[in-house]
């Protein structure tokens, strides 16, 4: 006679491959953010990118990463910085490698650097496409980006010559614009929703300054009523804006998120968290001497897991969402059978 004895500290012993998937972490990438190269010739001065050993990935090392991502299963690229991806020399190749994986794209720029050829491989290839402008005015340009004028209006002269060929050829991929948000920037934000509406993107994204806290719900609100229409919209984490007011309480103590999404850097190099690339404590594993695979089975990766105190990060981060969903695995949970 079978009796349920109700011991399920020892019943969880049966699920390794459950267990392996989470604690192991073996092929539990999702999303991993590529960083092509640490060059960058933009100025900003609030950078939260590592451009300070100006590496960059060679052709023989973007082979090695996609094979690594593709024997993971992962499933999207973000190319971002790290410095200004569209600088790269494998730029073009590390695209279509990527997508001849099997891997989705999408690419973080500040889109100064746009060539004719770039936007049709960009248009052809790619998921989604977010230009960094992150003002509304060439004054504000300069206080964020560094950068001139001249710098700004080729950005959105780009900004339009690219949603003119997407529209041209067809494209699918979902174009936008970025602004980071807080108190210096507040004051650009209708200017600037309405030059990327005028430019033809389809979304202007508002996210915040990493570590900022200002709450733009009510502004972005009215942006929505008097600027949104059935081909442009306005996107931010409105999650991340409404949780401001409760930032003391995370919700969660792991870093659980760092096994499903990762960051490999341009020096070749594997970190748990985009916000801490070149960081000791925050560092995974070199690709000269590992695979992905090894990393993600090895001690190391657990040992940074166990070692990362979420007090020390900076809120609202990438994974504070998908973690807190993640902590839940960790629920006592009474007949989880019975679906
Ligand atoms: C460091 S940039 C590198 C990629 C590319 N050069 C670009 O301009 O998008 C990657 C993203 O980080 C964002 N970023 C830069 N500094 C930031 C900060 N202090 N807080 C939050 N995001 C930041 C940029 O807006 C951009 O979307």
């Amino acid at each position: 006679m079978k009796i349920n004895n109700f011991n399920s500290n020892e019943k969880i012993l049966r699920y390794t491959n459950k267990i392996d998937y989470f604690l192991n972490s073996h092929k539990t990438l999702i999303v991993t953010e590529l960083d092509l190269t640490n060059k960058c010739n933009h100025l900003c001065p609030g950078c939260c990118g590592n451009n300070e050993n100006n590496a960059e990935l060679s052709k023989n090392q973007v082979e090695i990463v996609v094979e690594n991502l593709k024997n993971m299963d992962n499933k999207g690229v973000i190319l971002s910085g790290g410095g200004e991806p569209t600088i790269s020399p494998h730029f073009e190749y590390a695209i279509r490698l990527i997508k001849n994986a099997g891997m989705n794209i999408g690419l973080n720029s500040h889109g100064m650097n746009l060539d004719d050829a770039k936007c049709e491989l960009i248009a052809t290839n790619l998921e989604y496409f977010r230009i960094s402008l992150d003002a509304g005015s060439p004054e504000m340009y300069l206080k964020i980006h560094g950068m001139k004028p001249q710098h700004f209006q080729k950005t959105l002269d780009n900004i339009e010559k690219f949603a003119k060929l997407k529209q041209k050829i067809g494209s699918k991929i979902s174009f936008g614009v970025g602004f980071l948000t807080s108190k210096l920037t507040e004051c650009d934000m209708e200017n600037f929703v309405k030059i990327v509406k005028e430019r033809g993107a389809d979304f202007a994204q508002f996210r915040p300054f990493t570590g900022d806290t200002l709450d733009i719900s009510d502004k972005l609100e009215s942006l929505k009523s008097t600027y949104e229409d059935e081909n442009f919209k306005i996107v931010a984490s409105y999650q991340k804006y409404k949780e401001m007011q409760n930032i003391e309480n995370r919700g969660y103590t792991k870093c659980h998120g760092m096994f499903f999404s990762t960051v490999i850097s341009a020096d070749f190099k594997v970190w748990a968290c985009l916000h801490f690339r070149q960081s000791e404590r925050h560092f995974l594993g070199d690709l000269r001497e590992q695979s992905l695979e090894s990393i993600w089975r090895g001690a190391r990766i657990r040992e940074v897991y166990n070692n990362i105190n979420c007090h020390e990060c900076p809120i609202l981060c990438r994974n504070d969402s998908f973690n807190k969903t993640l902590d839940k695995l960790s629920l006592d949970i009474v007949n989880s059978e019975f679906l």
